[in-house]
């Protein structure tokens, strides 16, 4: 698939932009702060209906205006689509396509993208929760329903909390644990469903995140990740928290329930003195190491970094795979500047196959000539005419 057009009305530092976008390699220059990661947030935005950098939608409509418009039109074989949203300070946000209303929550279905971005250096230095969601992205965008069971899972988790803690207040009654056991079983249902997802996810990324780590930094670096499961906390020889990676552990939904169950059990006093859900999904961890540590706390910022985008290149790897819309198109904001001479080489090596790749950086030299070839300056919320 590919952006053939975008459009832009009123969305952050632009109050228009037509940019024409091309298959392969896109590039946008300009110096700090003139537009380059707002263009490519709004494609990340119709294809997430997020944003890698803020969580409020408020932040995307240019100052001063009311709405914000991304147009986008899109290519994948013979068809065309345009796909169109509206962004508005008051009231529901609005997405067309081909000029009939859709629901917002479907538009995703029609575009899919991979964006990778600085701030993706905080999945491997940051906090569980940013891997967690790294996961939970790629499994919405493989299979939409998950979104649903990961709502209900938040939702049952919340409960189950509020009565741990209320139970913990009031003192245990009788009644209350009949309901706490309630809560256990859809717990522990959703919570499976999700554990087996994840755990099918990460044995996939697996090879690919090897393979991509080893086509940017060679041969001789060895980049693999395992799921770590809260359930198996008492089982470390199930458990995938190992340099050697993989392990014959829980495969299936049925195995995580039985595990869950008696996780639950062994720790039912302890969740009730601290008020909280102590094990699931939402306590889980992706451990990532390079060539036999722990990335996080031993790799340096270039690897870290090298690492970040091998996570991202992996998943567009699952993506592609699988898609009958075509490659989903890949963006890559500010990555070159940060890449030693090898590395920026070898990554443009690794990309050269997706239908579409979409690249900022602010000095033109960082990126390799061989992604040059259709570049966009851009200056102050203006698309300067390409370079020849
Ligand atoms: N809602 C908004 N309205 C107007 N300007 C905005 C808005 N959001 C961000 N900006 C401006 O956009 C600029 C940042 O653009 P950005 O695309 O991040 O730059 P870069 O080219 O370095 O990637 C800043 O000057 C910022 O003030
Ligand atoms: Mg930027």
């Amino acid at each position: 698939m590919i952006v053939s057009q975008l459009n832009l009305t009123d969305f952050r530092n632009y109050s228009t932009a037509d940019v024409s976008l091309r298959p392969g390699a896109n590039l946008f220059v300009g110096s700090n702060g003139q537009g380059k990661t707002n263009l490519v947030e709004a494609l990340g935005y119709l294809s997430t209906l997020g944003s890698h950098r803020v969580s409020s939608e408020q932040a995307m409509i240019r100052q001063g205006q009311d709405a914000a418009i991304i147009r986008a039109r899109l290519e994948n074989g013979d068809r065309q689509l345009l796909v169109e949203v509206q962004l508005n300070r008051v009231g529901a946000n609005r997405a067309q396509v081909n000029r009939s209303v859709i629901k917002m929550r479907e538009l995703p279905r029609y575009f899919s993208s991979v964006l990778f971005a600085p701030e993706d250096l905080a999945l491997v230095r940051g906090e569980p929760s940013g891997r967690r969601r790294f996961l939970d992205e790629l499994l919405v965008l493989r299979n939409p329903r998950f979104s649903g069971v990961m709502a209900d899972y938040d939702r049952v988790l919340k409960q189950r909390n509020t009565l741990l803690k209320s139970a913990r207040s009031a003192g245990v009654k009788g009644s209350q644990l009949n309901t706490l056991e309630i809560w256990d079983d859809r717990l522990v249902t959703l919570g499976s469903e999700l554990i087996e997802a994840r755990t099918t996810v990460v044995a996939e990324l697996l090879p690919e995140v090897t393979a991509a780590y080893e086509r940017i930094a060679g041969e001789d670096h060895h980049a693999i990740l395992t799921n770590q499961l809260s359930i198996l906390a008492d089982h470390p020889e199930l458990d995938g928290d190992s340099p050697e990676g993989d392990r014959g552990g829980i495969v299936t939904a049925i195995e995580a329930a039985t595990h869950f169950r008696n996780s639950l059990e062994r720790l039912r006093r302890n969740e009730l003195d601290r008020g909280v859900s102590l094990v699931g999904p939402h306590r889980d961890d992706l451990i990532l190491h390079l060539n036999g540590m722990p990335a996080r706390g031993y790799a340096s910022h270039g690897e870290s970094w090298s690492f970040a985008l091998a996570l991202k290149l992996a998943s567009a790897e699952l993506l592609r795979r699988e898609s009958a819309a075509g490659d989903p198109v890949l963006i890559l904001d500010d990555v070159f500047a940060e890449l030693d001479q090898s590395r920026r080489g070898r990554l443009a090596g690794a990309i050269a196959g997706f239908e579409q790749v979409l690249i900022t950086a602010a000095v033109f030299d960082d990126v390799p000539p061989e992604l040059r070839s259709h570049t966009v300056q851009i200056s102050a919320g203006t698309i300067v005419e390409p370079k020849p």
